[in-house]
């Protein structure tokens, strides 16, 4: 089985919108949340879709879905108070489910990156096939500095070598819960990134090729940007 996992726990403090997280705002005729479902919603090898909302916004997302995408059945459920632990809500469930095994894939999936594409989805469930973990990235564009004490240069790694982290991540589910609940408090605290777990753990995580456009919504700018990308989009 192979489920799109869709995190949609977060607040969206940096948005500076009070009255609803950033997944719910609209982007063209729709929230954005509800383009991110129906990208994996309709592709061909995702078995099944999961959606984890803050608990105060489940009933909300849930009335989203029938409104937006009648007839697919797609569970919405309570996420948790940090990125990981909503992941690990999502697993928790899955297990219960029918036809969830050692195979079982993840295709985890931020509902604030819109423009994500079938071949990028494709391509991770292929990876995670083969070799357990994925990342999505693109090449560094910019050349990175590294600052300890956010005031002098103590690093400036080979351009070539660097990547920027975007969403999908992909795993086979079983190993990402048998890491993550072998983590102590201390390390959970630091590892906030299913992939970055899997790293300090000696798994190796594949790299899938992002896009430039596969952009995350974080501030109001980069609601402006995807109102231009979904334009040319269509
Ligand atoms: N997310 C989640 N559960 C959390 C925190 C974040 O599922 N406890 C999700 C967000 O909903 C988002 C994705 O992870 O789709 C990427 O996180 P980010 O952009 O940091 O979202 P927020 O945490 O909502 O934003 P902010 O950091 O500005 O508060």
């Amino acid at each position: 089985m192979v489920y799109g996992v869709i995190l949609a726990g977060g607040v969206g403090s940096r948005m500076g919108n009070a009255e609803k997280p950033k997944q719910f705002l609209l982007l063209g005729d729709k929230p954005l949340i509800i383009h991110t479902i129906e990208k994996f919603s309709v592709h061909p090898e995702i078995d099944r879709v999961v959606v984890l909302s803050p608990a105060q916004w489940v009933t909300y997302t849930q009335g989203l879905i029938e409104k937006h995408l009648p007839g697919e059945e797609i569970p919405v459920l309570a996420g948790g108070d940090t990125r990981n632990e909503t992941l690990m809500n999502a697993i928790r469930y899955i297990e219960t489910q029918p036809g969830s095994d050692e195979n079982t894939i993840i295709v985890t999936h931020d509902a604030v990156r819109p423009f994500v594409t079938s071949r990028i989805i494709s391509e991770n469930i292929e990876a995670a096939k083969k070799y357990g973990a994925t990342d999505t990235v693109i090449g560094a564009t910019d050349t990175i500095v590294v600052s300890k004490n956010h005031k002098t240069i103590d690093e400036i790694p080979e351009r070539p070598t660097m990547y920027q982290g975007q969403t999908p991540q992909s795993f086979r589910m079983q190993r990402v819960k048998e890491l993550y609940e072998g983590l102590t408090d201390e390390e959970k605290e630091i590892l906030t990134d299913a992939c970055k777990i899997m790293v300090m753990k000696g798994d190796p995580v594949y790299l899938v090729q992002g896009e430039v456009f596969n952009i995350k919504i974080t501030y109001p700018y980069d609601l402006k940007v995807a109102e231009a990308l979904l334009t040319e989009e269509r």
